[in-house]
């Protein structure tokens, strides 16, 4: 025993050290990397498209619960304010639409998406190397209104392109918005490629913001369960379809384009 351990006569305490000193020697700090490299934190945007961010409380309302501030409750599954409901039909089948340049095919990671900011709503740009395919979605997951698809995971299912929504893991057709073994429904559209461009067609900004804008989608307290009072607090006349077509407050801020 005092070979072993005192003089190492298995040589194992030459061995950890051995392993010790590479751990020190190769260890670099990845964050001091991308605070360091503007290209490396180009990838940390909000939006890939624009310097301007949307904050937390313009997405989902926080709440004060006993002194500390906590996001709203999501409606529990079931009740009136769950989901979204996307417009019938195609909503901008008869609105001019336009082709939006929304970065370079550099600022978007293959098969992965980045989120854009395009007046107040945001879209997610995917990228599907493995088709050579690009698509457009709004960002917000109908399931709980979040605003995380341009997070999920891109993929194929059974031939037809995806996205899993990082949150719930929803899986939406990303070719027709439609939810795979659901009823949900997402808003796509079109994108092309010229030279190394990303353009998104679009209709005007108002019309997107007047279905898309994420004024109009924020959680709030007064949709959810309120825990802290154990009463259900959902305002029965507040209709989706208001929701969707409401125009939002003006916000502080230019249009991102
Ligand atoms: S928020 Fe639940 S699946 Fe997207």
């Amino acid at each position: 025993m005092k070979e072993v351990i005192i003089e190492d006569s298995l040589a194992i305490c030459e061995e950890l050290d051995r392993r010790m000193d590479h751990l020190v020697e190769s260890y670099h700090d990845e964050w001091a990397e991308v605070v360091n490299d503007p290209e490396k934190r180009k990838k940390f945007k909000q939006f890939v498209n624009t310097d301007e961010i949307q904050e937390r409380d313009e997405m989902i309302e926080f709440i004060d619960m006993r002194g500390q501030l906590r996001p709203a409750d999501w409606p529990a599954d079931g009740e009136p304010q769950t989901n979204w409901q996307a417009p019938k039909d195609d909503i901008f089948s008869k609105s001019e639409k336009k082709w939006i340049k929304v970065g370079k095919t550099s600022d978007f990671s293959k098969d992965s998406a980045g989120a854009i900011l395009y007046g107040e709503t945001q879209l997610a740009v995917f990228r599907n190397e493995k088709r050579g395919e690009w698509y457009c979605t709004q960002n917000m997951c109908p399931h709980k209104q979040a605003f995380v698809l341009s997070q999920g995971i891109v993929g194929d299912s059974n031939g037809t392109p995806k996205v899993a929504c990082p949150l719930h893991k929803k899986n939406f057709d990303l070719k027709t918005g439609a939810e795979l073994d659901g009823d949900l429904q997402i808003i796509t559209f079109q994108v092309k490629i010229e030279n190394d461009d990303v353009l998104v067609e679009l209709p005007a900004v108002e019309e997107v913001d007047a279905i898309l804008g994420t004024a109009g989608m924020r959680v709030q307290k007064s949709d959810c369960i309120d825990l802290a009072e154990d009463a259900i607090k959902v305002k029965p006349n507040r209709q989706s379809s208001t929701v969707l077509m409401a125009k939002p407050e003006k916000r502080q801020g230019g249009s991102s384009m």
